[in-house]
């Protein structure tokens, strides 16, 4: 009945409009409006982005400024697009011809069509609006109609303009195993740029999610903002540029560093969504619309369950063979793993990858460290009741290698210069369809020989330097934008004949997190550093913009904190380990098969329930978060003591998201053998209201580097 009712109803339905002045296109989600107006000279304007207002107000609401700001004419502020044309005119007008909406489902999609009244050239404006989710997706293309190349130097997805009084932008920047720091400072005249021209491992410094907090900074639950974040495994650029009138623009799109584009005759250029998100109720509402958003849309398999696995990365590096893996998956088995995730070191044989100087190309096994192949190792790893998963790491090679020496023209590297290495690699030209079907059928022969391989963790341990393609000949400035193409070309044809096996996104720890790559993946590896104190900024750095199911953190050697400790971590987010458990003390082995069970039964919650940050460990030396599932009825709350000391003073926790008229029962799980809860509310029955208002006093000392985790239910 209901998907009767879903046919018929949300069937596409298409509305064609024609140019008129002063028409209003309205773009409405559950809270927020984003409202274009066609002024008398066809110019598109923004008049309005915000809270959505009663349907009468829009009316009052008229010109603004130009929705799509092109270059060469009257503006004299950062364009959105710059085009020259065939005949070498440098400038674009674009100018309304019709918009049309097809809706379908739970999301609508509005497109506007925008041409150049004197040149046979179309931009055309999209923006898929997810209702219930509160975010938006706005992404152009640009259509050559002219008879010879156009060339595009700028070719943003999106432009949103804002006016008030001030803005700040709250920015996460990185290196290799500190990855996601947070900064957040006020717009100042002028432009501000986040940007990428790393080409992979594109987010290695900056990443490519941002707020930006309108009139103050907005907190967890106060402040208007937007959240945004470019789908795009690439070069990124966003400018904040602050005029003269204190209007601010967001222009986000790929970054056109290098990157001239010679759109042909009838080509058509399509830039990646821009995806964002308006919250009036600070960063908290806005991370859970990400979430929604992320887990509905954006992630592969993004409501699904995920795997319990132990890796072997940390626990051996590349020092093993076939019977201490096998070892390993009897230690993943007693723990209660899911799957043992066999790590770099398996391949190369004229090459052996030993270290990181060698081997990377030669997919095939390693005959003195594996001999009996990994069609052997799933067995064993089955017979031991645990699936097996391996480290690929496609897209590139070491100059120490089988493939380098056969295919020296499928490597990105200068004429005329000296290679220039990264973690002693090359990157693989992924512009060059040969090099993409060499790339998937690494993935497909392996999957094909050994179908039971239930895992796979991608990595790309290094970006472009150096950077030229035997395949582009003289059109070089394409390389960045044809490489992520490739990319994406092996992924949707992977996609298409394994859609349901896991793969985890990594690049040399959190270098690739963004929503073009996630669409492929059921998560990521947010950073290789491990020690817990610093995974909690790390992840809640992460946690502003993905849900927990994509965020990995894995149980480690590194760090001198407590398993209790490491664990509690690992557990606000998709927990593994990647430890040797045969160090363990009977103690701590029977905590972690006791928490593994325990993970399994509550990350429904932490997974798919909602999170509200409570503490940030950027303002006390605690952080505080929770989990409430859907339906109210249950939340896991996690308190980690960073190097507290005497003199902090750790209060009550006011709670969030509960439901005020439920009764909950509060109970400290995840104990390590042999200690009990010391808390004085453990235990005990408390109406939502008192949790909301009140709070609890979830430390009973102030001890460094201690946690909790409580599991809140309601009672019947
Ligand atoms: C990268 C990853 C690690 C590990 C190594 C293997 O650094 O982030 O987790 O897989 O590569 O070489």
């Amino acid at each position: 009945m209901k998907k009767c009712f879903w046919t018929l109803f949300c069937s596409i339905l298409t509305v064609l409009v024609h140019a008129q002045s002063d028409r209003q296109i309205l773009l409405e989600t559950k809270n927020s409006a984003l409202l274009l107006s066609v002024g008398a000279n066809q110019r598109v304007t923004q008049s309005y982005f915000g809270k959505k207002l009663a349907p009468a107000d829009y009316a009052l609401l008229k010109g603004g400024r130009e929705v799509y700001l092109t270059a060469g004419m009257e503006n004299q502020n950062e364009p959105a697009i710059r085009i020259v044309h065939a005949d070498g005119n440098p400038s674009l007008e674009l100018q309304y011809v019709s918009h049309k909406t097809t809706s379908g489902g739970d999301s609508s999609t509005t497109s506007i069509l925008l041409r150049d009244p004197q040149y046979p050239f179309e931009v055309t404006l999209y923006y898929t609006l997810y209702y219930n989710e509160d975010v938006i997706k706005a992404w152009t293309e640009i259509r050559n109609n002219e008879k010879k190349p156009v060339q595009l130097t700028a070719y943003a997805s999106s432009l949103l303009h804002f006016n008030a009084d001030a803005y700040w932008l709250t920015q996460f920047h990185g290196d290799w195993a500190r990855e996601m720091n947070m900064v957040e400072e006020q717009l100042t005249n002028g432009i501000k740029t986040l940007e990428s021209k790393l080409g992979t491992r594109s987010n290695f410094y900056q990443t490519q999610t941002f707020f930006v907090s309108i009139n103050k900074p907005s907190t967890e639950t106060e402040g208007e903002l937007i959240a945004g974040s470019l789908n795009w495994t690439g070069n990124f650029k966003y400018n904040f540029e602050v005029d003269q009138r204190n209007g601010l623009r967001v222009i986000s799109g790929i970054n056109p560093y290098a990157s001239n584009y010679n759109l042909q005759p009838s080509e058509t250029f399509t830039t990646p969504a821009f995806l964002f998100t308006w919250s009036g109720h600070g960063k908290g509402e806005a991370s859970r619309n990400l979430h929604h958003w992320a887990r509905n849309y954006g992630v592969m398999d993004g409501n699904g369950s995920r795997m319990v696995l132990l890796n072997n990365w940390e626990a051996t590096g590349m020092n093993f063979n076939e019977a201490r893996l096998v070892e390993l998956f009897g230690e993943a088995k007693k723990l209660g793993a899911d799957l043992f995730l066999l790590d770099d070191g398996w391949f190369g044989n004229k090459y052996p990858r030993d270290n990181d100087k060698a081997g990377l190309g030669d997919w095939q096994e390693d005959k003195k460290k594996l001999p009996s192949g990994l069609g052997y190792l799933v067995n064993e790893a089955e017979k031991q009741g645990v699936k097996f998963g391996i480290w690929l790491e496609p897209e590139m090679v070491n100059p120490k290698s089988e493939l380098y020496e056969k295919h020296p023209d499928w490597i990105l590297k200068l004429p005329n210069r000296p290679e220039n290495y990264g973690r002693n690699q090359l990157v693989l030209d992924l512009t060059n369809p040969k090099v993409q079907d060499f790339v998937y059928s690494i993935v497909d022969e392996m999957l094909t020989k050994t179908p039971r391989i239930a895992f796979i963790k991608w990595d790309c341990n290094r970006s472009m330097t150096n950077t030229y393609s035997a395949y582009l000949g003289s059109n070089q400035s394409h390389l960045y934008i044809e490489y992520t193409r490739g990319f994406y070309k092996v992924m949707d044809r992977l996609r298409a004949k394994y859609p349901s096996l896991p793969i985890m996104l990594c690049s040399g720890g959190g270098g690739r997190t963004d929503y073009g790559a996630l669409k492929y993946f059921t998560e990521f590896w947010p950073s290789d550093n491990t020690d817990p104190l610093d995974r909690i900024y790390i992840q809640w750095g992460y946690s502003y913009f993905f849900p927990a199911n994509t965020i990995t953190a894995h149980i480690t050697g590194m760090g001198k904190q407590s398993l209790k400790y490491k664990t509690d971590v690992a557990m606000m987010g998709k927990m593994g380990y990647d430890i040797r458990t045969n160090n363990f003390t009977p103690q701590e082995l029977q905590f972690s098969e006791e928490a593994v069970k325990t993970y399994k039964r509550i990350s429904p919650v932490i997974w798919r329930g909602d999170l509200y940050r409570l503490v940030s460990p950027y303002e006390k030396n605690r952080a505080v978060l929770m989990y409430v599932s859907k339906d109210q009825n249950q939340a896991i709350l996690f308190n980690y003591h960073l190097n507290s000391t005497r003199s902090d003073v750790f209060g009550k926790v006011s709670l969030q998201g509960l439901d005020p008229k439920k009764r909950y029962r509060i109970k400290e799980i995840n104990l390590f053998p042999g200690t009990k809860s010391v808390i004085a509310d453990n235990d005990k029955v408390f109406t939502g209201e008192y949790l909301l208002q009140v709070g609890l006093a979830l430390s009973a000392r102030t001890t460094p580097l201690t946690s909790n985790v409580y599991e809140l239910t309601v009672e019947p």
